[in-house]
């Protein structure tokens, strides 16, 4: 700053000066032109026409200037800024403009994109069969009751009058569980809940036992390890085979239809007495197969006998009903159970196990959500 107030001459304040202003517009302008994105620009803004920039300091110097070169100062100060802030104003606009674009590009997505639909699964349909046949005993007034797959020895054996050295233990291929003193094996049947529903529930009683069972078998295409059963139980005055006869037509006429044909056949078990095994008429050749005996082609579902077995079945024998604590000799029962894989290959034409214990969806899909 050079001279005293009065002969002050714009153009000798270096801020003013014509050259300096131009030369500041033209970084200004450079500067915005050079800003790749709107942080960059901001800096750009803050530096070339914040408070702080040049130009706006050239401004403030106008004030001090003396009247008669205030206006063309100004005016030259002001044409300035108006260009820095129209070239603000478009280079701010042209990058909103980039951004949004860029925004759009990289946030659009597909809206005829087929959409990946979530899988939804399918009750296996041994659930479904076991809740069904849960539901023909409700139906009666029957309880469900339930045991533990880990049993004592003695409730799956010794109490349905097998004792340890009796010939029958040996019928049923038994997984033995370490240590052997525990007495523990996988139960091989829901028999010893008949037992423990006795001791729990007292007489009379209606119970059906749906459940899991054990036994050394190999898989095949009618054998598995572990199977399901569902047993019966019925104890009270006067009951009889005919008792039971009619509750197992009902059941066989509730899963096959009306007019389902069952016999009983003379049988061995050591827990009823008599005993007898269930068996239906074939549903593949009505028993055709048998008639037309010497046949070349005998049906492949009954091997020609026109008869399926089902299960096993008798009067409760009084030893077991002893065991459970009832020594009421008006009271009698009868009992059975059958095998629910069984029951699902015979009502359904399942030809092999192994698709009923490998868990595929696409099998277990068919069965849809069958009430
Ligand atoms: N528990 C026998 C079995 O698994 C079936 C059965 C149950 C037989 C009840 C008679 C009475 O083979």
């Amino acid at each position: 700053m050079s001279g005293p107030n009065t002969s002050y001459d714009p153009v000798e304040v270096s801020a003013l000066d014509p050259q300096q202003i131009e030369a500041d517009v033209e970084a200004a302008l450079q500067a915005f032109a050079q800003a790749g994105d709107l942080d960059e620009l901001k800096t750009a803004r803050l530096a070339h026409a914040g408070e702080k920039s040049p130009l706006a300091l050239a401004n403030r110097e106008i004030g001090a200037l003396p009247p008669s070169a205030k206006a063309e100062a100004g005016k030259r100060v002001g044409a300035a800024r108006g260009r820095v802030g129209k070239a603000l104003k478009e280079r701010q606009a042209q990058l909103e403009a980039e951004r949004d674009e860029r925004i759009l590009r990289e946030e659009s997505i597909d809206v005829t994109v087929r959409a990946r639909r979530r899988p939804s699964g399918a009750r296996h349909p041994l659930s479904l069969l076991s809740e069904r046949l849960q539901d023909i005993f409700v139906g009666m007034g029957w309880e469900i009751a339930e045991g533990p797959e880990l049993e004592a020895e003695w409730f799956n054996f010794d109490a349905l009058n097998l004792p340890p050295d009796h010939p029958a233990r040996q019928m049923q291929d038994t997984f033995f569980v370490d240590p052997p003193q525990a007495g523990l094996v996988l139960r091989t049947h829901t028999s010893p809940v008949q037992v423990r529903s006795l001791l729990e529930r007292g007489v009379p009683l209606y119970v059906a036992v749906p459940g899991k069972v054990f036994r050394t078998d190999e898989l095949d295409a009618t054998h598995t390890p572990v199977f399901h059963q569902v047993e019966g139980l019925a104890v009270d005055k006067g009951l009889t085979m005919a008792h039971l006869k009619g509750t197992l037509d009902h059941m066989a006429e509730a899963l096959f239809g009306p007019g389902t044909v069952t016999r009983l056949r003379p049988s061995y078990f050591p827990f009823t007495e008599p005993s007898a095994e269930m068996d239906f008429r074939c549903f593949v050749c009505q028993g055709d197969s048998a008639r037309s005996s010497g046949s070349a082609d005998p049906c492949r579902t009954c091997g020609g006998t026109g008869w399926i077995e089902w299960g096993g079945c008798g009067m409760v024998n009084r030893n077991v009903l002893r065991a459970a604590g009832v020594e009421d000799p008006e009271y009698t029962g009868f009992a059975f159970g059958m095998g629910i894989e069984r029951t699902l290959m015979l009502r359904h034409g399942v030809a092999d196990m192994h698709d009923i214990v490998e868990g595929d969806i696409r099998f277990s899909a068919q069965f849809g959500l069958e009430a």
